[in-house]
Formats: C-alpha cells, structure tokens, sequence
C-alpha cells in the first residue's frame, strides 16, 4: 500500500470522535464523578479516553478536539498536585493553540472555603485564555457534589449524542482507559461496603489518651475505634471521615443571643426538629464561611445598623479572610446581634460537615481497629477562646464505650511505595506524623526491606514528641534507619522541618537517587516550606541551579514519588 493511500481521509462516521474526560482529583472525589461518567458515555456507544491530568503530557491538549475535565481544588485554592503541570502548561504560554478544543469543566470544592473551586474555574479560563471554547458554563459543586456532577454529566452525554459520532461498539481498541494503578478497586480490596459518608459506621471509642505533655500548648489526643462489624479494609494513607456534634454549650449561647426558643421547631429539609437538634447535629457554627457572612451582612443592613457591611465594604481579601477564620457564629452573633426567627437562621447555615482524619495504623498490626492522632483547633484570636467542632467532640466530649459516626476515605495518592525495597523519606510536624505510624505498623508487619528515614517537627522534645517510644522501638529493631526532629522552641532560634531538609540536601539527594519516595505530610504552610527546601537541597546536593532542581522535584511529583497529604 503506498503511503499516499493512508493519506485518504475516512469518511466522517467511520471513526467516531473521541471525548476526553481528565480529572485533577486529589481525594478521588472528582476522579469517582470521571469515572463513573466515563462507562455510561462508553455504554452510550461513544469512544472515551478517561485520564488523570498527571497522566498527559500538557501539549497533548493541542490535538483534543473534545473534553470535560472535572477538577477539585486543594490547599488555598489551589490545582491538585496531579494537575499542576497542566496549569503551568497553560500558563506559560500566550497563543491560540488550542482553537480546535471545545470544553466544559465540572469544578468540585467546599464553600466554607473562601477560595471557593478556585481551580476549575483558573482552568476554564486559562483555557479559554489559550484558544480554547467553553461550550457550556462551568458547574461548581459543594462538598455535597453528586446531584450537580450527575446533572452536568448528564448534559455532557446529551451533548455528545447531539454533536459527536458514536461508535456503535463500545469502545475502539486504541482508547487510552485508566492508568494503571488509577482504578477504585485498586489492589483488589473491597473498601468500604455498605459505608458511606451519608450512610456512616458507628464506631465504637476504645481509648481516648492525650499524648502531648501537661504544659505542652498542643492539645493532642491518640484516639482508638473498634471496627469490628463494619467490614472496612483500609490501607496506610487513608484517611478517616468522622462526623461530629456541635457543642451543646455553644449552641445555647447562640440561641440565647439570638432569643430564639432551643425547642421551637424548623423544618429541616423535610424533617422536622427542634433548632437546637438543628444546630447541635446539622449545622456548622464554628466554621464561618462567606456565603454566610454575606448573608448576615445583608440582614444587618436592612435590620439593624449596617454596621457589619460597612465594616467589610472597607476590608480588603485578606482581611476578610482573617475575620471569617478568626470567628465562629456565636461571636459574629455576639458582635453583630441580629433580628431572626428559628426557621431564618436554620435556612441561612450550611450543613454541618464531615471532618477528615489520616489513619495512624495499619490494619496488619491492629486488626479491626483505626487509630487517630487528633489536634484540638483552638483559637483566642478575638480573645474568646474557642474550639473546632470535631477535634473538640474527639478529644473532650467522646470516651471509650461511647459511638461515633465513620466512613473511609481512600487516599491511593499516599502510599507505601509498590516496591518493597524502595526507601522512603517521611517528613511531617504535628498530626502529621499521623500516616507514619500507619506506614511504620504495616513495614513492621510486613517485613519490608526498605530504609526509612522520618524527619518530624513540633515546638518542644519533652512534651511534643508524639509516639517517641515508638519511634525509638522501631529505631532499636533496624526498622527505622533515621530520626532527625527538628524541635521548634528548645534553642533560641527557631528550627522548623524545613530547616532539617536544608541542612541534609546532599543525603536526601543521595536517597533521592536510591529510587526514595518522600511524603510530606501535615499543615499547608508547613508543606509548602518543605517543598521549597526540597528544591534548593536537590539544587545543593546535585550542584545544579534552582530552575533544574525545581524540574527535579516536578518530575519526581509526576513519578509519584513525591507525595503530599496537606491539610
Ligand atoms: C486529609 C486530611 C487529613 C487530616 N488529618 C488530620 C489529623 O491526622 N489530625 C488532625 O488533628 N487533623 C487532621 N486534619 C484536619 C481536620 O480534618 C480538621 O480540619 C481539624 O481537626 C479542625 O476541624 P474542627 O472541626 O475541629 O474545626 P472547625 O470547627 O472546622 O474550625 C473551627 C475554627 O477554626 C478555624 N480553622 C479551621 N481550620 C483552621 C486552620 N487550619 N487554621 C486556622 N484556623 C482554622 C475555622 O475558621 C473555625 O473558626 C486533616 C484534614 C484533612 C483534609
Ligand atoms: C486540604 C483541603 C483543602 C481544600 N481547599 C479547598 C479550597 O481552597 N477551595 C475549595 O473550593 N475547596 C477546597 N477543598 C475541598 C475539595 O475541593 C473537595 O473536598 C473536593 O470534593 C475534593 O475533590 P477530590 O477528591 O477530587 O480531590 C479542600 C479540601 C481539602 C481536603
């Protein structure tokens, strides 16, 4: 056959056109909503290439004539690691190669956060930006996201039967499917059958321990559950979903503030309770997010002085951000009293959510048991002293024999390498120590051969060193090949886990180059300090500039072997 023969083009209905369908999902929310999309438009007959952001190459995008990306936003309103080559990609350029792209986006997020699906809708516009055409406009979904998904994935398979030649096969034999290592039943396990978030397990409280020092400014508690009866299998990595009650105390005080009768009745989406049952189990209140503030600004405008709006007319972002994060209900109540029935104040709060917690052991060691390492969030920033909702309810008002309500959340996005020889580097500070106890109980279990290295951080040795006992057993076993803490307030000068990554550049560099996978884990500042001494270590260690150590680290996030859980 002569190649001018292959150069004929087929007639249009012989290929059918291929819709792409990528994700960037970080706790696999947005890549259940892809995948679930993904074999109803292939039982539709049309031929689909499902794929995490991470798993292309960015200029990929220049031959995609259809796509529909759902996309979740992390840290500050940030991509998904997975999708961060992406949005670089997009960003640093400026043409219109990417005229022959229709797309549309489906942005998952939670608007107690004030960058609110931040990413999606930075993704729409850089593609739009780039060329590209939004055929629909973006959906935003809350952290109750599978009624908007469904919609909008429903739209999507009636425009792809309205614009897009369907194969009446299933699918074409080339059509990329999910990488490998990417599926939900990954490794095989049933994860957690019959359990969800809106159907939890009620977990039975084996011990409630405070583990950090009496005089210690940290509040932390190591927390056991039974499982027994639940039929869940969780991996090191995962995480837990805890649902938690508001403090009884502090739901009084808002009520009386707000002179609204505890046992008046409101009608609750259909289900009709007491506000104070309303409040106490389904409604946040310590959590203040914008839409809320907005609203009571805009009551307090038409009620009462205004004074609130004028108060925000003149904040700029950041300010905003501060007073929402530095105040819960009851002290924008107590601040700026406002005129509301039962009925108004249960309509104007969002649901009360669940709250996420990394596992702190492995089920090879601890059988149907889950353990948690839980920090109480307190705050006095407006000099009332007050407590996050579900690290309060863990910590303080739950104890052994008591139940409490869970569900899994896998993360295949932090787990022990595949490789059983591969070293791991574990740098965490506070909580997030938590996972690597998970990793540790299981390598102990497991008799993996690799070698492991944690670098932890907290403000003091004698009170903040969580776990030390096991750490140093594990050290003494061989199972352990390194500590290196970094104990904030036991010198004069402030020593953080990112200063311990500086000062080993060259060892990391040499683990790095021994095939290590590195995890951070534990506050956002925290891992995106750490990442940055990454960086310049490698820069040190390799005797390489800042610009090539940064492509390291990037290539080392494509291989996932640099794997972050920030929260
Ligand atoms: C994947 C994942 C794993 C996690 N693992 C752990 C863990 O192992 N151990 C652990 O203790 N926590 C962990 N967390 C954090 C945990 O989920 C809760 O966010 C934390 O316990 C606070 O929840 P809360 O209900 O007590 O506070 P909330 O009631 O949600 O918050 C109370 C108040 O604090 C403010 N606030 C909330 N968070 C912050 C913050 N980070 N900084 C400043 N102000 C804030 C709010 O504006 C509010 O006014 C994890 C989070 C994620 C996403
Ligand atoms: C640590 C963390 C930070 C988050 N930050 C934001 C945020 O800034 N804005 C937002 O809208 N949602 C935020 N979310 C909510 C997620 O976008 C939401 O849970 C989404 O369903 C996650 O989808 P995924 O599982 O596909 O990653 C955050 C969630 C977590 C766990």
């Amino acid at each position: 056959m002569s190649v001018r023969a292959l150069d004929i083009p087929l007639a249009p209905s012989a290929v059918a056109d291929e819709i792409h369908l990528l994700y960037g999902s970080h706790t696999g929310n947005g890549e259940a909503v892809a995948e679930t999309l993904a074999d109803n438009a292939r039982q539709s007959g049309f031929r689909v290439s499902l794929r995490s952001l991470a798993d292309i190459r960015p200029a990929a995008l220049k031959k995609m004539r259809h796509a529909a990306f759902v996309m979740s936003t992390h840290g500050d309103g940030d991509p998904p690691d997975d999708a961060i080559d992406v949005f670089e990609w997009l960003e640093s350029g400026g043409s219109n190669d990417l005229k022959a792209l229709q797309f549309r986006v489906l942005a998952l997020g939670d608007s107690s956060y004030t960058e609110f699906c931040a990413a999606g809708r930075q993704l729409a516009n850089a593609l739009v930006k780039r060329g590209a055409t939004e055929v629909a406009p973006m959906v935003e979904c809350d952290v109750d996201f599978a009624d908007d998904a469904e919609r909008w994935s429903n739209e999507l398979l009636e425009w792809c039967r309205e614009n897009l030649t369907s194969n009446a096969a299933n699918e074409s034999p080339g059509t990329p499917v999910a990488a490998s290592g990417t599926s939900p039943t990954l490794q095989g396990i049933p994860i957690t059958p019959g359990w969800s978030r809106t159907r939890p397990f009620p977990a039975i409280v084996e011990r409630v321990q405070k583990i950090t020092g009496l005089e210690s400014e940290k509040d932390v508690y190591h927390l056991e559950l039974s499982l027994e009866g639940s039929g869940f299998q969780y991996l090191p990595g995962d995480s837990l979903g805890v649902w938690a009650d508001n403090d009884p105390e502090l739901v009084s005080r808002l009520l009386r503030k707000l002179e609204i009768e505890p046992s008046e009745l409101v009608d609750d989406d259909g289900r009709i309770r007491s506000i104070r049952d309303t409040l106490t189990r389904h409604r946040e209140i310590t959590r203040l997010n914008p839409n809320v503030l907005e609203a009571w600004a805009k009551r307090d405008q038409t009620r009462a002085r205004g004074k609130l709006a004028r108060q925000l007319a003149q904040y700029a972002d950041s300010q905003r951000k501060q007073f929402l994060e530095e105040r819960q209900l009851p002290d924008l109540a107590e601040a700026f009293p406002l005129k509301l029935d039962a009925q108004e104040l249960a309509d104007l709060l969002p649901a009360l959510g669940s709250r996420s917690y990394s596992i702190a052991s492995s089920m090879s060691m601890v059988d149907e048991e889950v353990h948690l390492t839980v920090a109480t969030l307190h705050s006095n920033a407006i000099g009332v002293a007050r407590r996050g909702v579900a690290s309060n309810h863990l910590n303080h008002r739950i104890q052994a024999g008591d139940e409490i309500r869970v569900f899994l959340e896998p993360n295949r996005r932090f787990r022990l390498p595949k490789d059983n020889g591969a070293p791991i580097i574990m740098i965490g500070a506070g909580t997030g120590i938590a996972p690597y106890r998970a990793f540790m109980q299981e390598i102990e279990e497991s008799n993996r051969q690799s070698e492991n290295w944690l670098i932890f951080g907290n403000p003091y040795r004698r009170t903040d060193f969580l776990y030390q006992r096991e750490w140093l057993k594990w050290r003494s076993k061989g199972l352990l090949n390194r500590i290196d803490a970094a104990f904030s307030r036991d010198q004069a000068e402030k020593r953080y886990v990112q200063h311990v990554v500086a000062d080993q550049g060259q060892e990391i560099s040499r683990w790095i180059e021994d095939g290590a996978h590195i995890y951070i884990c534990g506050g956002l500042a925290m891992g995106h300090a750490v990442e940055e001494a990454l960086i310049d270590a490698i820069a040190i260690g390799r005797n390489i500039d800042r610009d090539a150590a940064k492509q390291s680290i990037s290539n080392l996030r494509r291989e996932r072997r640099l794997l972050k859980d920030l929260y």
